[in-house]
């Protein structure tokens, strides 16, 4: 069978990581989380107390920084930070910190190479558009911001983790501007990606129309 890449797009709390393990199971890929990467260099930015505007700072930490995954696990210069990038204010600062034009160019070129090999399930916003522009299949993952929010809630709710739904439902409005307004690589859907929209679908069901469009595509 031939070794193709293959891109997955979307906003925050659209299932992208969730769809994008199944998938790499599946078909026998390897699954790249981008989001991981940009919270990672999120959580060294406060952990060494770099100061946004201070480039020299951002260059040297970005230089030395060190990510690799295990399966699930993230590892953050050697250091398992797989619980510790998901925390909340971690998650906004995220946000902000993928604005900077130096961090998304080194993220940008590690992914590049990263996934040179083929056979890669990439998720993340700008997948389809920048980093991979030649991904043999694209796909843009939409879903009504209630609908996210009341998904996320849910798992939260599951995982007895107290939460607050308007709280999420802000956040996840919140995440969608900064991501879709940046002025480097915006979360948009790729011309050529298709658009599965998710919000009244099982995570069965994307599975299975996602599937779908990889099946005619190998
Ligand atoms: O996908 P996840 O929610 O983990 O991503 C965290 C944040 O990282 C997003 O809100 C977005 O701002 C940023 N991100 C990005 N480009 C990517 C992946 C994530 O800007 N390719």
């Amino acid at each position: 069978m031939r070794k193709i890449n293959i891109a997955i797009d979307g906003p925050s709390g659209v299932g992208k990581s969730s769809i994008s393990n199944r998938l790499a199971e599946h078909n026998h890929m390897t699954h790249l989380d981008t989001g991981a990467m940009y919270r990672c260099v999120a959580l060294a930015i406060r952990q060494n107390d770099v100061a946004l505007d201070d480039e020299m700072a951002l260059q040297r930490l970005l230089d030395t920084i060190r990510i690799s995954f295990d399966g699930p696990v993230v590892y953050l210069n050697g250091n398992d930070v797989t619980e510790a990038i998901k925390v909340n204010e971690i998650s906004n600062f995220t946000s902000k910190i993928a604005t900077i034009p130096m961090v998304r160019e080194r993220m940008v070129a590690l992914q590049q190479k990263a996934t040179e090999p083929k056979n890669f399930i990439v998720d993340g916003r700008d997948i389809g558009t920048t980093v991979l522009p030649d991904a043999e299949v694209k796909i843009f993952l939409s879903a009504s911001p209630k609908a996210r929010a009341e998904r996320r809630y849910n798992e939260y709710v599951e995982k007895g983790i107290e939460s607050d739904y308007e709280t999420i439902y802000q956040d996840i409005v919140a995440r969608d501007y900064q991501d879709t307004h940046r002025k480097v690589s915006p979360l948009r859907k790729a011309d050529d990606a298709i658009e599965v929209d998710t919000s009244d679908l099982t995570i069965d069901e994307v599975e299975e129309v996602v599937q779908d469009i990889i099946d005619k595509a190998l």
